[in-house]
């Protein structure tokens, strides 16, 4: 048996959407954003997390580009970021003119350590990142206190943490700006797309990052009436997608329960089969606070060492079960040591990164596939 590590899931309602897009070009409609789509997405999102405002963007990174640019970072400014991530958390830092901040994460849930943001806090800070780590939440009853202590703004890279929450609340809600991904290999998905969540009120916030979304101008105030003029007023960039891919979204997004449904079962069986594993020390599993509701985005593995990782990861390969490791941490990756950093500053993350494995997860998985995926491991985990 052939079986991926990831398989978008198709709602059934995708190719509907799209073609309802594709009619309405007859009657006047089009192709590109802030279309009927771009709407009910934006309104769903709004609606069901709890977003003050949500802008639909053409990527996670393009949302956290946006977000970085409404903080009008000066050279030399401080942003705190986990080095435990993808690079579109902190390239938006650097090319503002800021300066990435590499913190520890904390050894049960991999997310940034608050201890270690406190450490890392100086006049110069502007910023914390939190990244929610396989759709589990960071501690953000902490991160949000040191922020409100410092007079910091906190963006949250919910990129894997659509649906999912902290304490009751939905996580890219909590912090001022929140960054969602609807990339292929997330839960909820349109091929390449994302999300801004402005957590505020604040109209010229907003405004402004509506006209960084098209290009540096007012299009959006000008579409709804509310000038008489399109002009250039910013600089910006394209981040607004086309309605197309709102279509489908917006057909994945309507079946949000089914989808965390399916994931969910495959995320618990991976656990209670493997569970059995933990207590002898062969192996260790995610840890999921009291505090987190997670959304099944990924389920990992820490291994002893890296050596029995890959080698385990090997033996998956053998059976035509891909399985994958990430984050290279980026304070040791090539940008990072051009920053300054050794690989030594965070061992924790080194260690973590090493010895961790994520198995095959996505909705619609087949109980065949999950059983034998489980049967390889535990024939593995027998002689580790
Ligand atoms: C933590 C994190 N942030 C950001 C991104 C970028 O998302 P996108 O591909 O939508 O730009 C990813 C993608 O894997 C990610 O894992």
């Amino acid at each position: 048996m052939q079986i991926p590590f990831n398989r978008p899931y198709l709602t059934g309602n995708e190719l509907r959407y799209l073609e309802d897009v594709i009619r309405s070009v007859r009657e006047g409609g089009h192709l590109s954003g802030d279309g009927r789509y771009t709407q009910k997405v934006q309104d769903f999102i709004q609606s069901r997390f709890g977003a003050k405002k949500a802008l639909l963007t053409t990527s996670c990174t393009s949302a956290l580009e946006l977000a970085t640019r409404l903080l009008n970072l000066k050279p030399g400014d401080e942003v705190i970021v986990p080095s435990y991530t993808f690079s579109s958390t902190v390239n938006p830092i650097i090319m503002a003119g800021g300066r990435p901040v590499f913190t520890e994460i904390q050894e049960g849930t991999l997310n940034i350590d608050p201890e270690d943001i406190r450490r890392k806090i100086t006049p110069r800070t502007r910023a914390i990142f939190p990244m929610h780590y396989a759709g589990i939440s960071c501690a953000m009853d902490e991160v949000m206190e040191l922020a409100q202590e410092h007079d910091i703004k906190v963006v949250e890279d919910a990129a894997q943490a659509v649906n999912a929450k902290y304490k009751r609340t939905y996580l890219g809600t909590i912090g001022d700006f929140g960054c969602y991904s609807f990339h292929e290999t997330k839960n909820y998905v349109c091929g390449e797309g994302g999300a801004l969540l402005i957590n505020t009120d604040d109209r010229a916030i907003i405004e402004r990052a509506e006209i960084i979304r098209e290009k540096g101008t007012n299009r959006s105030k000008f579409h709804r009436g509310e000038t008489d003029k399109y002009t250039w007023v910013d600089t910006g960039s394209s981040y607004l997608p086309s309605d197309l891919l709102a279509a489908f979204l917006y057909a994945q997004l309507e079946k949000l329960d089914e989808i965390q449904k399916s994931r969910m079962k495959v995320w618990n069986a991976y656990y209670s089969a493997l569970n059995p594993f933990e207590a002898p020390g062969k192996i260790r599993l995610p840890v999921v606070p009291d505090y987190a509701d997670h959304n099944a985005h990924l389920f990992y593995i820490l291994f002893r060492d890296e050596r029995t990782r890959d080698s385990v990861m090997k033996g998956l390969k053998v059976q035509g079960i891909h399985a994958v490791f990430h984050y290279i941490p980026l304070h040791s990756a090539p940008v990072g040591l051009g920053l300054g950093y050794r690989k030594e500053d965070l061992p924790l993350t080194e260690e973590m990164s090493g010895r961790l494995l994520r198995l095959p997860m996505y909705a619609g998985m087949r109980d065949e596939e999950r059983d034998y995926i489980i049967t390889a491991l535990r024939d593995q985990f027998r002689s580790l």
